[in-house]
């Protein structure tokens, strides 16, 4: 089980960042939406959700010595283009899905347009954030990389294209962009917006990536073996819609030991870029054993 400080810090965070959200609802660029645009990029962005990728910046932005302003600027970015990710995954064009945490999908309670609009509206949101924080060109093509084509965009968009396939090779390369990607910018960000060392943002970026890998080899395994009610999302979906999962390709035991393998060599990882970080040294116990 994860120790006491990773829950405890992570708590912490969640709900400075949770604060932060329902402080600024009338963030200035929303108050300029159209009134149901604005109440569906709201319903999504405040239906909550773990807060994982916010709660990492948070965390590596404090070891950066980055302003709680500022640090909250960047863990705004990052969330707001997730969860227009999400929105966009669950369209039916996509994974089709009715359930997105514990609340119906943005299409099933609006429309399918307005989903779309809200997604498209939440990516410009970030890129704004960004801006507002001061982020220098390299950390904001640094961004564009990770979220785009290249990135959460590409692996989308391979995730579509590997229905029915059973390549261990293609199901790695999926994984690293759609889920990696993101993952890897929720820890490396903060050291690039501080422009640090290039070796210490080259540990960051693997680090995060190999993170996000796991966080999305345990999110198959939820979606085979989770219920609804924690999930907050319908589970059994992959299965049935002939994804290229882990679980496809390995089964649910190998793929709880792979994870279990991953999970101590990313321990070593995180001792050496962020040591006596207790927070850093649990997060894989935490990502391979959560519930939701
Ligand atoms: C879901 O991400 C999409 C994946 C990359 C697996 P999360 O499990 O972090 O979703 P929320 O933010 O908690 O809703
Ligand atoms: C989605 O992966 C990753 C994204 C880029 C949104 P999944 O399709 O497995 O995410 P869930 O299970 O719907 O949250
Ligand atoms: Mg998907
Ligand atoms: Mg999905
Ligand atoms: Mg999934």
């Amino acid at each position: 089980m994860p120790n006491a400080e990773i829950t405890d810090e992570f708590e912490f965070l969640r709900s400075q960042f949770n604060n932060y959200l329902s402080k600024n609802v009338g963030f200035d660029f929303l108050n300029k939406y159209p009134e149901g645009l604005r109440q569906a990029v709201l319903y999504s962005l405040l239906a909550g959700g773990k807060r994982l990728r916010p709660v990492l910046i948070l965390c590596a932005a404090k070891f950066n010595n980055i302003s709680e302003e500022n640090a909250l600027k960047l863990a705004f970015a990052l969330e707001a283009l997730h969860t227009y990710s999400l929105i966009h995954d669950d369209l039916p064009a996509m994974d089709n899905d009715d359930l997105r945490r514990g609340m119906p999908t943005s299409h099933r309670k609006f429309n399918e347009a307005t989903a779309i609009l809200a997604g498209d509206a939440l990516q410009a949101a970030a890129f704004q954030a960004l801006a507002s924080a001061g982020a220098s060109t390299r950390a904001i093509q640094y961004f564009c990389e990770v979220v785009g084509g290249s990135g959460m965009v590409g692996g989308q968009f391979m995730d579509m294209q590997g229905m029915n396939s059973s390549s261990a090779m293609l199901l790695r390369k999926i994984h690293l962009r759609k889920t990696g990607r993101l993952l890897e910018a929720a820890i490396s960000l903060p050291f690039i917006f501080m422009n640090k060392e290039e070796h210490q943002i080259r540990r960051a970026r693997n680090f995060g990536l190999r993170l996000g890998v796991l966080f999305q080899m345990a999110d198959d395994l939820l979606d085979a073996t989770g219920n609804a009610e924690q999930l907050g999302k319908s589970p059994g979906k992959d299965l049935s819609s002939d994804k290229l999962t882990y679980i496809k390709i390995y089964g649910i035991d190998r793929t709880r030991t792979l994870c279990r393998l991953m999970s101590q060599r990313l321990v070593k990882r995180a001792k050496i870029l962020f040591p006596n970080s207790d927070f850093f040294i649990g997060l894989p116990e935490w990502i391979i054993t959560r519930k939701k």
